[in-house]
């Protein structure tokens, strides 16, 4: 069964094995360790039998919730996981007083795009050339969280 819970220090490892399964642009292991020490940073993980399979965190600025990075390892996706992760991710939002989440997304993941629109999302605007080579990126917001408590 998988379980969802906070990312612990030694959970970082498999975060990062994760993000490297999941971005082109990848944080450095470190990376991760300074987010568990960051009064900020707010990180669901995925566990199952052991092994990290998803991870998603946010930064908390002031009332808003700015999404970091969240992915489910290839083999795992599309079998509700990364839907239960920003659940979980809301949830957690919420419960420290924000009222929106925001992030952005390359305009070419089609997967994510979905994913985030089935999750309330709203494309609100556009960051020309945000992931170079001419790619956009999107800026995306879930608002009135508070209406979720
Ligand atoms: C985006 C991501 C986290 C979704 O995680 P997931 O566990 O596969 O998602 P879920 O199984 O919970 O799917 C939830 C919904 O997302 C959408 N979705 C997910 N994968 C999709 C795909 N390949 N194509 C189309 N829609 C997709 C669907 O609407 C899906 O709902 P449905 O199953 O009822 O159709 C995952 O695809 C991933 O890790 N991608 C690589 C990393 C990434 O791009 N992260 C986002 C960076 S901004």
């Amino acid at each position: 069964m998988i379980s969802y819970r906070l990312m612990k220090p030694q959970d970082t490892p498999g975060v990062f094995r994760v993000d490297q399964d999941c971005f082109i642009h990848n944080w450095s292991l470190e990376s991760y360790q300074n987010e568990t020490e960051n009064i900020l940073s707010n990180y669901i993980v995925a566990e199952l039998d052991g092994e990290i399979v998803g991870f998603g965190g946010f930064w908390l600025v002031i009332d808003e919730a700015h999404i970091t990075n969240i992915g489910v390892l290839e083999k795992y996706r599309h079998c509700g996981i990364g839907d239960s992760i920003i659940k979980e991710m809301l949830s957690l939002a919420c419960q420290n007083g924000c009222v929106g989440m925001t992030l952005e997304v390359s305009a070419d993941n089609d997967p994510a795009i979905k994913f985030y629109k089935k999750n309330g999302f709203v494309k609100e605007g556009i960051r020309k050339n945000y992931y170079g080579n001419g790619i956009d990126g999107f800026i995306m917001w879930r608002h009135n969280l508070e209406y979720e408590k």
